[in-house]
This record gives structure tokens, sequence and C-alpha cells, in this order.
């Protein structure tokens, strides 16, 4: 008498198997909710950064507008002189962009800079995805 055995062998692979699917399924629906959230967040970000350093920086090409561009700028050490950070990282970049005039008196970064917390922060997101 083997077939028993055999039944429920197949039972078992059968009842692993839905198991398997079902999380699966919950797993990507957990992870597609979140590549949503993430590429809204950085759309957002985007459009800021578009909008508010768009005049005077390139955001995705190496050259130079009347600012540096800002491709790879986070991480990376200050390309202009006269700013007292080693590195452009979350800290540094929002005192910049709070006010750039008060980091280095004679910048030509002529912004009054981003009074709004959460733009600063959805503008250095952005920083750190180009
Ligand atoms: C009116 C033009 C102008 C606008 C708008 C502007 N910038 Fe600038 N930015 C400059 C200039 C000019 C410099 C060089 C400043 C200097 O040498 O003191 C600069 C420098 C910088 C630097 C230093 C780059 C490096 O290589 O070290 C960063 C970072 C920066 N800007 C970020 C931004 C961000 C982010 C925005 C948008 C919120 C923005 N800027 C908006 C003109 C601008």
């Amino acid at each position: 008498m083997r077939i028993v055995p055999t039944l429920l062998l197949m039972t078992l692979i059968a009842t692993l198997t839905a198991c398997d699917q079902e999380s699966g399924t919950t797993q990507q629906t957990s992870l597609e909710a979140s590549l949503g959230s993430i590429s809204r967040n950085s759309s957002h970000g985007a459009e800021l950064t578009r909008k508010k350093c768009g005049s005077c920086h390139w955001l995705d090409r190496s050259l130079r507008k009347i600012g540096p561009p800002l491709k790879g700028i986070y991480g990376r050490a200050p390309s202009i002189s006269g700013v007292p950070f080693a590195v452009w990282d979350e800290a540094s970049l929002d005192k910049w962009l709070t006010s750039p005039r008060s980091v280095k008196k004679s910048t030509r970064m002529a912004i009054p800079g981003i009074s709004d917390a959460a733009e600063r922060k959805a503008i250095i997101d952005y920083l750190k995805l180009i």
C-alpha cells in the first residue's frame, strides 16, 4: 500500500505551493505599493528641483549653466569655494538651500532660500537619486 504516503505527500506539496503563492502575492503587492510611493515622492522632488533649480543648474547633464551641474552632487565634495562643508550631505545641503547667503556671503547663487523644510527634503532626496 504505497498509495497512501504518496497521496499524503502530494497533499503536502499542494498545500506548500498554495502557501508560497499566497505569501508571494502579498510580498509583491507591498513591493508594488512601496515602489509606487518612491516614484511618487521622487517625481514630486524632481518637479520641485526642476522648477526651483533648473533655471541655473542642469540636473542630468554635466554642463554648466550659471551654476555647476547637480548630477551626482550628493555625497561629493563641493566644487565651489568658500563653503565650510567637506561633503554635500543632508545637513550641508539643508543649510545651503535654507539660505545660501548665510553660508557664503558672496555666493552667486542668488536665491532667498527655501523656507519650507519638506520642500528642501524632497529636493535633497531627489538629488540623492540623480
Ligand atoms: C539663480 C540661479 C540659481 C538657482 C535658482 C539655484 N542655484 Fe545653486 N548655484 C548657483 C550658482 C551661481 C552656484 C555657484 C555658487 C558659488 O560659487 O558660490 C550654485 C551652487 C550650488 C551648489 C554647489 C555645487 C557644487 O558643485 O559644489 C549646490 C549644491 C546648489 N547650487 C544647489 C542648488 C539647488 C538644489 C537649487 C534649487 C533648490 C539651486 N541650487 C538653485 C545658482 C543657482
